[in-house]
């Protein structure tokens, strides 16, 4: 049995974690497995004729193999020695791989959209490979399923910071990344107290609120504005002038990139453009200005970003992968190709890709969560 791995999108910490636990238990079992680099780009011929719209370097050599750079690393346990802690994928990734719409330069230097996905077919067939295990967020498990649908024996992993994928309790990469955006809550409180400021704290989660309200409440913000909740500015400076009358001269709030004031749109950075999503960014600016405004307070904001997405896994995270990792070569020795693991506690199962794929996990208005921020006189801007 030859297995492809490939791993797309955004990366998360954990991913190499599941790298290692899928070698591991394919050598197990006596298969061999191949990671292809930088989503599925290392599956297309190398002297392929078209230029991608934006430019990309050719594949390096693999810092371990020592191999010429082809987009295929054979993988054994000795080339996953040692990465279960390792941030990043060791097989790159990309969010500009959509084989349905690869985005491509013309000569005359506009880009148009091209499906490549019947070529990538052909060289996975022609590699001879028998399963491929895809880890990816929203958009790469929808790329997954249409390949499945043209005849791919695939099992999907789910892989996102934002915790945002339908179907699984929980996604390797969110508990660092709330880890991350907590400690950074905890850090601007010393300065917003000592400045008598409003520090506005703006994280990642584009549709849905999860890192945001866990790091929020965790990090003990007194505003916590979500994606699933728009907020209206006026409830945001009530609560800040209410701590104002307590003495209580600073106060901190958390923002999802993702966020929307009742009578406005998310705060787009850029649009999507040929094989590209759209990317947010910039209300966390917007809504420190807009409580400067009403309130008369100093107020500063700042974007934590891709931090979020960086760093040594924790724990959790290293062994929500292992078991992930694990559980899709299982599945592929069951045969049950076309569907995603997920994580149903105590245990890691799996269930079809149909029922994932254009369904995002939001957070749920009358969950335990809200209700115990709401509770604790958190504001969520409502
Ligand atoms: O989906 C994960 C995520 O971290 C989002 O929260 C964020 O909007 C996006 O990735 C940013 O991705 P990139 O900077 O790689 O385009």
């Amino acid at each position: 049995m030859r297995v492809a791995i490939s791993t797309g999108g955004g990366d998360a910490p954990g991913l190499n974690a599941v790298i290692r636990a899928i070698v591991l238990s394919c050598h197990q079992r006596g298969w061999e497995t191949f990671g292809i680099r930088r989503g599925y780009d290392g599956l297309y011929p190398q002297d392929s004729l078209l230029v991608p719209a934006i430019p990309t370097p050719p594949f390096p050599p693999d810092r371990r193999e020592g191999s010429n750079g082809g987009g295929l690393i054979p993988l054994d346990p000795e080339r996953v020695r040692g990465i279960t802690h390792l941030g990043g994928t060791i097989l790159g990734t990309t969010n500009r791989g959509n084989p349905f719409r690869w985005p491509a330069r013309q000569p005359d230097g506009s880009t148009v959209e091209l499906d490549r996905s019947d070529e990538l077919v052909a060289s996975f067939r022609a590699h001879g490979f028998d399963a491929l295990i895809a880890i990816g967020g929203d958009g790469s498990l929808s790329i997954a399923h249409r390949l499945w649908q043209k005849g791919v024996p695939l099992v999907g992993v789910p892989k996102t910071i934002d915790n945002d994928v339908w179907g699984t309790e929980s996604t390797f990469g969110f508990d660092t990344a709330v880890a991350t955006a907590t400690d950074a809550i905890d850090k601007v409180h010393s300065t917003a107290e000592s400045h008598d400021r409003v520090m506005v704290v703006e994280l990642m989660g584009r549709h849905a609120g999860w890192i945001t309200l866990h790091s929020g409440l965790s990090g003990s913000a007194d505003v916590i504005l979500i994606p699933e909740i728009p907020f209206d500015i006026e409830k945001v400076c009530e609560k800040i002038r209410e701590r104002e009358a307590r003495g209580r001269l600073f106060s901190i709030v958390a923002v999802a990139e993702g966020a929307r004031p009742i009578d406005g749109a998310p705060v787009l950075r850029q649009v999507a453009g040929a094989g590209t999503v759209e990317r947010l960014g910039g209300i966390g600016a917007l809504v420190a200005e807009g409580i400067a405004e009403r309130t008369g307070k100093e107020t500063r904001s700042l974007v934590l970003g891709h931090l979020q997405r960086g760093g040594s896994p924790t724990t959790f995270d290293r062994l929500l992968g292992l078991r992930f990792g694990s559980h899709a070569v299982r599945t592929v020795a069951d045969g049950e190709f076309g569907h995603v693991v997920v994580s149903r506690p105590p245990l890691v199962t799996r269930i079809p890709l149909d029922e994932v794929v254009g369904r995002t996990k939001l957070v749920p208005l009358d969950s335990g969560i809200i209700l115990t921020a709401r509770n604790l006189g958190v504001s969520l801007g409502d």
